[in-house]
């Protein structure tokens, strides 16, 4: 019954795809560019919109969601928008209550302890039913953004996800979530396996709806070394691509898909090799290095230090420059290397993307 959702609703056409060439490794005019947490409280506009307002009953009301994701357009000549959710609206759709405590982030009240409390997670979650308020501001998103450029959803992978359940919220060591790895390593396979199963129709469910790209989110890599990173996470983001994939060729389409594994560099290698067209960087990664170790097989995406835009502009200029000769500007994605922080200047971020268009416009006439 999903495939028949899938079909084009009538959308704008869209009139800059730089995005989605440059993730395809075709050439462009310019290299193009976007800020994870583009859409965030470095804004004034979007601190007076969230204002007195629940969080996650954010994320559940589509006009608001496609109001937020808007904004940095309005301001910026970004080459891609992100729809504003969060990562967690997974976890709750499995049955887990998540809230938003201020000064604190994210929180689970009661995570899930043992492996027992994988009881207490749907056996069979109605991705369409959860999630489909996601559908919805990504559908209404994807209207009112006019064609102006492609709309990317995304997911939390299965092992940042587990590990909040598990956690509960932030974490230093995340010594909560990493104990089951290496005594329930069964039990968190089933774990990842639930979370995978989830994700996969979730994806396809926002292509339905009219996200153009997907970008997976691995945001706790960096707390697995290689060999954990291999048993635990790589083969659930290979499986999430295939899977995704295969779907999509069923029905005839072709989303290019980005796989963000923060702090994972140990990773690159097996990372280029698992599907995804676009690997995003984050800051601790060479250029150069990462283009070497990728051997070209896939496009990447990053990786400036977000704490560059406190330099002054001319200094920004010259960071980008070097990370555009780094990388080249075939097959790339100018972004940051993580989200933007909200105590950030928007002039500066306007810097960082008019640096991008105009270093990459000289480079690609030469
Ligand atoms: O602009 C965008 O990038 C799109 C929207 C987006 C949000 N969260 C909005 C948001 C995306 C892609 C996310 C993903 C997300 N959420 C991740 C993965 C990316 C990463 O940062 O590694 C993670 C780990 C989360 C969980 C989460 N949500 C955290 C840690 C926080 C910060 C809590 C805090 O108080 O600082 C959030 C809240 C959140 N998600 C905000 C935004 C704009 C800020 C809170 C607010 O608007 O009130």
């Amino acid at each position: 019954h999903f495939k028949c959702h899938i079909f084009p609703k009538d959308f704008p056409q869209l009139q800059n795809d730089t995005f989605l060439r440059a993730a395809r490794g075709e050439e462009t005019e310019h290299v193009p560019v976007w800020c994870m947490r583009q859409a965030g409280r470095y804004l004034p506009e979007f601190r007076e919109s969230r204002a007195g307002k629940d969080f996650f009953e954010t994320c559940q009301t589509p006009a608001a969601c496609c109001e937020l994701t808007l904004q940095p357009l309005r301001r910026f000549p970004f080459d891609a928008a992100i729809i504003f959710s969060d990562i967690l609206v997974v976890p709750q759709a499995m049955g887990m209550d998540v809230q938003m405590v201020a000064g604190k982030g994210p929180t689970f009240p009661e995570p899930l302890k043992e492996p027992e409390d994988l009881q207490r997670l749907r056996v069979k979650v109605d991705v369409g039913k959860e999630l489909g308020y996601v559908f919805k501001a990504i559908t209404l998103t994807r209207h009112k953004i006019e064609g102006k450029v492609p709309l990317i959803g995304f997911t939390g992978a299965p092992w940042t996800l587990m590990s909040y359940m598990i956690e509960g919220g932030g974490s230093n060591t995340h010594s909560k979530a990493k104990r089951w790895l290496y005594r329930h390593p069964e039990a968190s396979h089933m774990l990842l396996r639930m979370l995978t199963d989830v994700i996969v129709e979730y994806l396809l469910g926002q292509v339905a709806a009219g996200a153009q790209a997907l970008q997976v989110f691995e945001s706790h890599a960096g707390i697995l070394g290689p060999v954990e990173f291999k048993e635990f996470a790589l083969p659930y983001l290979r499986d999430i691509a295939r899977r995704v994939k295969d779907k999509l060729k069923e029905a005839g389409q072709d989303v290019p898909m980005i796989v963000f594994a923060k702090d994972g560099h140990y990773a690159l290698e097996d990372l280029s090799q698992s599907h995804y067209e676009v690997v995003g960087l984050d800051w601790t990664i060479d250029p150069q290095s990462a283009r070497e170790r990728t051997g070209g097989k896939v496009s990447l995406q990053g990786n400036m230090d977000p704490c560059a835009l406190y330099a002054p502009k001319e200094r920004i200029s010259d960071i980008v420059k070097k990370m555009l000769e780094g990388f080249g500007t075939r097959a790339y994605i100018a972004n940051l290397g993580h989200g933007l922080y909200p105590d950030m200047d928007p002039e500066s971020v306007g810097a960082f993307v008019e640096a991008v268009h105009t270093h990459s416009r000289q480079m690609i006439k030469q």
